[in-house]
């Protein structure tokens, strides 16, 4: 069920949780940071409370600024911290997995974020702990990601687990539940679909400099209209979602700005000419296809 709706315009509101004090991250790069900005942001969990582990210091200047710990030792995090979040690359995971499966844990709950690794990898090495999978992407840092989990289940603590997970990402994020065989679709959509929303604003932002626009307000107003899309495309859906017979979709909020011979029917058709929809669906289906290669590696 989902925590968060499309429409959350709000940061989320300070969501302190009981059963975690601590949260660590395997690995302290863009992700961990992202995930780690929006439990601070949502007030999850304080500052001090907060680890990262990587074998170089480049990333350490991110977790002192923001007052958490940052150390070299992978062990330390299921050592110290309630939950551990494996946030490296994805074929570092079987060896990170091995390091800690012989620490003694306080850690009563594995996430991973890895794209494309399946639960199996790790349940092979890590057999006493639960751990869920997460897809989710780099806008948890601003508490509005899209992010998506599956458990493990048949320890004595599964209701908890569901619990946790669903409290901690809900806070950040948007937050949905789902089988482990749809993550690597999911992985294409949410985790990597953001970027191509930066292409596009982009790309809209070269356009307006090419129709003589200036680069800062033509920035300003692709940004504006990207927003307010989804701000628009987001209560249609919350409507939707509620029953609410003049919903209209995605199409007919496209169709609503198409006046007979108007200026974006032109657009659209030029969009639509040069294969717009094709090229999104293919590179949605090659960072699927991505996404199972790296679980297989
Ligand atoms: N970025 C995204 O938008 C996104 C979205 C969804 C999922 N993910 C997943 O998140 C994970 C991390 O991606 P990222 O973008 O955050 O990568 P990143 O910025 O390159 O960070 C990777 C981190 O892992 C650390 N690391 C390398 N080897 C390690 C080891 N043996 N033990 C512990 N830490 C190690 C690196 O250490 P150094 O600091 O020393 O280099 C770095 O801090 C990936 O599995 C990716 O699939 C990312």
């Amino acid at each position: 069920m989902a925590t968060k709706t499309a429409t959350s315009v709000a940061r989320a509101a300070p969501a302190a949780i009981p059963a975690v004090k601590s949260i660590g991250f395997i690995g302290a790069g863009k992700m961990a940071q992202a995930l780690a900005k929006g439990f601070l942001s949502a007030g999850c969990v304080r500052a001090e409370n907060i680890w990262a582990s990587a074998p170089s210091e480049k990333n350490f200047e991110f977790w002192h600024q923001h007052g958490c710990q940052a150390v070299h030792e992978n062990r330390t995090i299921p050592e110290n911290c309630d939950i551990t979040v494996l946030a490296c690359k994805p074929p570092q995971i079987p060896s990170v997995a091995t390091q800690i499966a012989s620490t003694e844990l306080r850690t009563r709950l594995l996430m991973t974020v890895a794209a494309g690794v399946p639960l199996k990898t790790i349940t092979d090495i890590i057999k006493h702990v639960p751990v869920a999978r997460i897809m989710t992407n780099t806008a948890t840092q601003v508490c509005r990601g899209a992010s998506s989990f599956c458990l493990t289940r048949g320890f004595t603590s599964d209701a908890e687990n569901l619990r946790i997970i669903k409290s901690l990402l809900g806070s950040i994020s948007f937050c949905e539940e789902v089988n482990e065989s749809q993550l690597d679709a999911i992985c294409a959509i949410s985790g990597s679909g953001i970027a191509y929303m930066f292409l596009f604003l982009e790309a809209m932002a070269d356009a307006g400099v090419k129709v003589g626009l200036s680069r800062e307000l033509s920035i300003d107003l692709s940004l504006h209209t990207m927003a307010g899309a989804a701000a628009l495309a987001g209560e249609d859906r919350a409507e939707h979602k509620a029953g609410k017979a003049f919903s209209k979709g995605f199409s007919k909020l496209r169709e609503d700005v198409c006046s007979p011979g108007g200026t974006t029917i032109h657009g659209l058709h030029k969009l639509e000419r040069h294969g717009f929809r094709s090229v999104v669906m293919d590179a949605i289906e090659a960072a699927t296809e991505r996404s199972k290669e790296l679980g297989k590696k």
